[in-house]
Order: C-alpha cells, then structure tokens, then sequence
C-alpha cells in the first residue's frame, strides 16, 4: 500500500488498516490517532459516572445477557434513594458527568420515575452535573420531557449502521429504522448525541465497520461510546464465533477508536469496560489509540453483579472509591490528566451550534 493519508482517510484505507497484521503500521496507526486525539481534545479524561439503574429490559438482542428471554437474570430495578447517592458520589467526587444506563422500558412508570430522577440530581448537584441517559429507544415527547428535566446527552448505539447486519443481530420486532429515527430526534431536541457500535460481532465484515465510521461522520454524531462484542453464555450469540479471540477483539476495538479518532477528529470517543474485559489495561490502551472518555462505574455493588451485559465484566467486587484512585494513578502515568469538575461538553458539539 502506498503512503497513507492519516489526516484524509479513504474507505479504502479504513479497511486496509483495520486488516493489517502488520505490527509497525498497527503502532503507527495508534501514534497517528494519539497524535490527531491531543491537537483536537488535548491530553485530558473526562470521567462519567455510570450508574446501571436497573437491568429490566423489554428488548431480546442476540448478544445481550439482560435479553428479556435470559431466565438466569435476577432483575432489579435500584431504589431512588440507592440512584440519588451514586449521584451524589459522583458529584462529591468532581466527576462533571454522569450516565444513567439501564435496559429498555417504555411504560409511564418507568418514564416520570426518569423524570424525577434528572429534577432531584439536578438539585442535588446545583445544576453542575452533566447528565447523559442511555436508556434505549423512546419516542419524542419521553425525549423532550426527559431533556426539559435536565438531561443534556443521549448515548444510542445503533449497533450498526448496516440494515441487514442489523437484521440478523436482532428478533424480526427490533426495528433499524426506528431506531435512526430515534437518533433523528435526539438531535431535533438539542442534545448532545452519542452512538457507537459494536465491535467483531458474528456476520459483520471489515466494510461494515469502515461503513459505521463514515456514518458516525455523516451523522454528524458528537460522542462515541463502542466495544467489541464478547459472548455471553445465555444468550443466542454465546457459542456463535467459531475462532474468537480476546485479543483479535481488543485489538479490532483499539483499531476501531484510532481510526474514529483520525476521520471524526473533535468528538469525545469512550475508552469502554468491554475493552478491559478482553485485556489488563484495555482501558489505558484505549486512551493511548485516541479515546479521551473513561465511564467509572459507580453503581453500588450489591447491584452490579446483575447488570452482565456480557460474560467477565470487570470491577464486580471492587469499592468505587479504590477504583477511583487507581485509575487516577493509571491515568496520570500515561502522562495525561483527569479534568475534574467540569462537565466536558462535546467540542464537536460546541462548534456545531457555534456556542
Ligand atoms: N458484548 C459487548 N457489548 C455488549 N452490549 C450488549 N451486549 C454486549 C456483548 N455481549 C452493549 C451494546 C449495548 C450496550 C449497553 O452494551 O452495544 O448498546
Ligand atoms: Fe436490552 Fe440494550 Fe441488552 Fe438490547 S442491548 S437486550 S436493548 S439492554
């Protein structure tokens, strides 16, 4: 392959490096998207709490553990006051950001109990927290409610951009468009957008992921939050991948932020869980290819064992605040630093509504 044209790539060039097996380039690569990652966002993290409110969840993904068809999951849903001192935790703590995550849930409980939620954490955080939901597909006037309340950022992977890849990853009832749609009115609302994809699934080919950059790109997308999948026992998708590798997936992960990185430039791009579960230090290494986002989890742990997405999540046992100071320490001997108290607006974001 000739010279490649890090600052412009091609779709070619995408593909060409997210199949390389040879070493110099894959490091080169890193360096580049490092490279591009400090003159765009600097050499700062940005901490969001994640706080894993419950893993009740209506939908059946193939990949998924808390799929509404796993019978093996104990649900839960966390108590208001439980969800309130995480906050607050993360608040004390200077975080800037929290998430609220959890499985899908459409019914008008679930949607004021949200509600009410963003009213209290903002109180308790003097409107200084920035709030992000991951809640699943809702319809607009759930969006609008929820982003009157105070929540600013919405993160929806759509797992995919390729309908038919999409198709085979979900039962005939989980709708592409919709969920496109869905992403439409995230951005018709004013919030800060997320999307991601997921990384090595079954069926899914290196066009396909080159495609999912581009359409990041087209879609104007301000924050990336994307892993590599790994298998969960119960579900469909659990013995699917006949030659799975942790470290083929780690480094399809790594590849895919790093190229993120190079042809988006200014978003915030998440350096997530799924890439420590496949490797000691995935999260740094993540960080090192372009990421500039690390999401703590902070969700009590008598809770967290049961949020499994998929198998070996990290961190189970361990006490946030311990978690916290090491990470601190990780972080600060990669040379970058943790930019406490603020809230770390998306500067994609910032220049797309010239504020
Ligand atoms: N491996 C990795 N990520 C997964 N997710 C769900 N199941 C898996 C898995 N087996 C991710 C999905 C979802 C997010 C909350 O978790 O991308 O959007
Ligand atoms: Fe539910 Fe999300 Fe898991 Fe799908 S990926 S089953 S929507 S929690």
């Amino acid at each position: 392959m000739k010279k490649i044209n890090w600052n412009n790539l091609s779709k070619d060039e995408i593909i060409f490096l997210l199949e390389t097996q040879d070493n110099k380039i894959i490091q080169e690569l890193y360096k580049n998207a490092y490279q591009t990652k400090v003159e765009n966002v600097g050499k700062f993290v940005y901490f969001r709490g994640i706080i894993e409110l419950s893993n009740i969840c209506e939908k059946n993904c193939f990949y998924c553990g808390i799929r509404k068809d796993n019978l093996n999951v104990n649900r839960y849903f966390m108590t208001d006051e439980d969800i309130l001192e995480a906050a607050k935790f993360a608040y004390e703590m200077n975080y800037g950001s929290i998430v609220l995550q959890s499985g899908e849930r459409k019914d008008k409980n679930f949607i004021d109990k949200i509600e009410y939620l963003l009213k209290e954490i903002m109180k308790l955080s003097n409107n200084e927290l920035g709030i992000t939901l991951s809640l699943g597909e809702q319809n607009y006037t759930t969006l609008q409610k929820w982003r009157k309340a105070g929540a600013t950022r919405y993160l929806l992977r759509i797992e995919t951009s390729k309908k038919e890849l999409y198709k085979k990853l979900h039962p005939e009832n989980h709708s592409f468009d919709e969920r496109i749609a869905c992403l439409k009115n995230l951005r018709k609302l004013d919030y800060q957008v997320g999307t991601g994809v997921l990384i090595g699934t079954p069926y899914q080919t290196t066009e396909d992921l080159a495609d999912d950059i581009i359409f990041y790109k087209e879609n104007d997308i301000d924050m990336i939050g994307m892993g590599p999948f790994i298998p969960h026992p119960d579900t469909p998708f659990g013995n699917v991948l006949k030659n799975y590798s942790e470290t083929k997936q780690l480094e399809l992960g790594l590849k895919m932020i790093a190229l993120t990185r190079l042809f988006l430039k200014d978003v915030n791009i998440a350096s997530t869980t799924a890439l420590q579960t496949l490797g000691k230090d995935g999260r740094s290494l993540g960080l090192l290819a372009g990421a500039n986002i690390i999401m703590p989890v902070i969700t009590d742990s008598k809770y967290r064992k049961k949020y499994l997405l998929y198998q070996n999540k990290p961190s189970l046992d361990e006490n946030k605040e311990d978690f916290r100071k090491r990470l601190e320490i990780k972080i600060n001997s990669l040379g970058e630093k943790i930019f406490y108290g603020k809230k770390g607006d998306s500067p994609h974001y910032k220049k797309r509504r010239k504020l």
